[in-house]
């Protein structure tokens, strides 16, 4: 089965262990035994996957209601294709739900940590209880070694804890092997980037240990780093606070563009296309949210701290972050002639498109923010059904704009960039559309007799369109 397996071949003493391990696999069975503790985001995409791989799955969590709705076809989170995956391989048998450590750990060959590693409320650290009970409650039921797996984004040094804790826990079932094997899954295209990763970084102390879940990946035919179990942890927290120094750079210049008159949208394709650049996460709007990168930024932030250094930069990008909500607001009431008493849409609830995940969300930082200066906010989105409290529910994005003074599209759901335009005109008070993702065409805006602001965007061009060649 494992004949090919696409790791770094740099050593001859890594080809051995990967034909060590392609043996013991070839020998003794044809699909590993994973379990998988933890089934939010991560873990149950990464659970899904593996079991769309071929692999025996068995995913654990301690939320008895959860784990009844997933027995029942009820997925907690809204995500593209995964109750299709899910229900495919539950029926074939290849993935169980379960509450139940002791069923849960047995026979496993890899047993996953995927538990949440939220921020600390009042604190730029990082709540580690979860993925420390996971650890304890592995060390509590497992009755056989495993290789142990942190998947959760943990701070630098937590691979060594776990082991550390489990060493002292079950010294029986030692030596531990614990591999950090970060996830780099974006809420909306999940089960793609599980399943067409562009890489797999793998960080423990046992090269074996981290060959052998290297080799679960095998047929991904991903590219597979091996290093330490710091470095591994480091990438990911380097890798998300990058793309959100990127967005952070861009919608400074967004800013630097409104003041001078030019178009950011234009300025991020001119320079996407240099291959150092690229275009990916250049897109100006209402800045990040969701559940990683603030928290990621902020724990990098302060294991810097820790450290001694002064971390200038990732400083800049939060504040940067924080402060584009405000800038955005100040164009809005500038534009209205004042924000309070004004009725108020927002097209766009969760923290971007296709997901129904509310942290951190910019829209709802951007929405609460208005209700306070004054305004009346209805808001409206295509899978969250609650908005929050303060905020008017719509149930379609028309009914949002009725009588509105303004509408601001806060994510680029592809129901909103393929509006009607004229009908948003004839239902609106006012005539005021602010594209806070850049997302619309201002031009079809604009032909319907709306007024059209994007973020550092020259509301009378078109957007950038396909560079021609000369
Ligand atoms: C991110 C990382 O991409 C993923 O690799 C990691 O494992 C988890 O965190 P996610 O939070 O799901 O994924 O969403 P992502 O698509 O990265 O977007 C994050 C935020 O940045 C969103 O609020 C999005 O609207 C915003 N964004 C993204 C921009 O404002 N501009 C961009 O150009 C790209």
């Amino acid at each position: 089965m494992r004949q090919s397996l696409n790791i770094n071949r740099r050593s001859t003493w890594l080809r051995r262990t990967l034909s060590d391990i392609t043996q013991k696999f070839a020998c003794e069975e044809e699909v590993a035994r994973i379990t998988i503790v933890g089934t939010g985001y991560v873990g149950l995409t990464t659970g899904a996957s593996f079991a769309e791989m071929g692999h025996d799955v068995r995913c654990i969590d301690i939320d008895s209601e959860k784990i009844r709705g997933l027995n029942h076809g009820r997925l907690p989170i809204f995500e593209r294709g995964l109750g299709d995956m899910i229900d495919h391989n539950q029926t074939l048998g290849r993935l169980i739900f379960t509450t139940d450590f002791d069923l849960g750990l047995k026979d496993a060959d890899f047993i996953f940590i995927a538990v949440g590693t939220p921020q600390l409320a009042d604190s730029s650290s990082v709540d580690m209880r979860f993925v420390f009970k996971a650890a304890r409650d592995i060390a509590e039921h497992a009755c056989a070694p495993a290789i142990v797996v942190n998947k959760s984004t943990s701070p630098i040094g937590t691979v060594r804890e776990i082991c550390n804790l489990l060493t002292s826990h079950r010294p029986e079932l030692g030596p531990w092997r614990v591999v950090s094997n970060p996830e780099f899954l974006r809420e909306g295209s999940a089960i793609d980037d599980c399943m067409r990763p562009a890489r797999i970084v793998l960080g423990c102390d046992d090269h074996h240990a981290a060959a052998a879940v290297g080799s679960l990946y095998e047929t991904l035919h991903s590219p597979v780093i091996i290093t330490d179990t710091n470095s591994a942890e480091m990438i990911k927290y380097a890798s998300n606070a990058f793309l959100a120094t990127k967005i952070s750079f861009i919608n400074e210049v967004a800013r630097i563009c409104h003041a001078l008159d030019a178009d950011v949208a234009t300025v991020a394709e001119g320079m996407g296309l240099d291959p150092r650049i690229g275009r990916e996460f250049l897109q100006a709007g209402l800045g990040y949210g969701g559940s990683c990168f603030p928290k990621d930024v902020a724990a990098l932030t302060d294991m810097a701290d820790r450290s001694g250094l002064h971390p200038q930069l990732l400083t800049a990008v939060t504040q940067i972050n924080e402060d584009q909500r405000h800038w955005v607001a100040e164009i809005l009431e500038t534009a209205l002639g004042g924000i309070s008493a004004r009725s108020i849409a927002v097209w766009g609830i969760a923290f971007k498109p296709c997901t129904d995940d509310t942290r951190k969300s910019a829209a709802i930082a951007l929405a609460d923010h208005l209700h306070t200066c004054g305004a009346a906010v209805t808001m409206f989105d295509p899978v969250v059904v609650e908005p929050p409290a303060f905020a008017e529910a719509a149930s379609t994005k028309l009914d949002a704009v009725a009588g509105a003074d303004a509408l601001i599209v806060a994510t680029e759901w592809e129901e909103f960039v393929t509006t009607e335009w004229a009908e948003v005109r004839r239902r609106m008070r006012g005539d005021l559309v602010f594209d806070t993702r850049n997302c619309l065409d201002p031009l079809l805006v604009q032909a319907a007799g709306l007024r059209y602001i994007g973020v550092g965007r020259k509301g009378a061009f078109s957007p950038a369109e396909d560079p021609v060649a000369v």
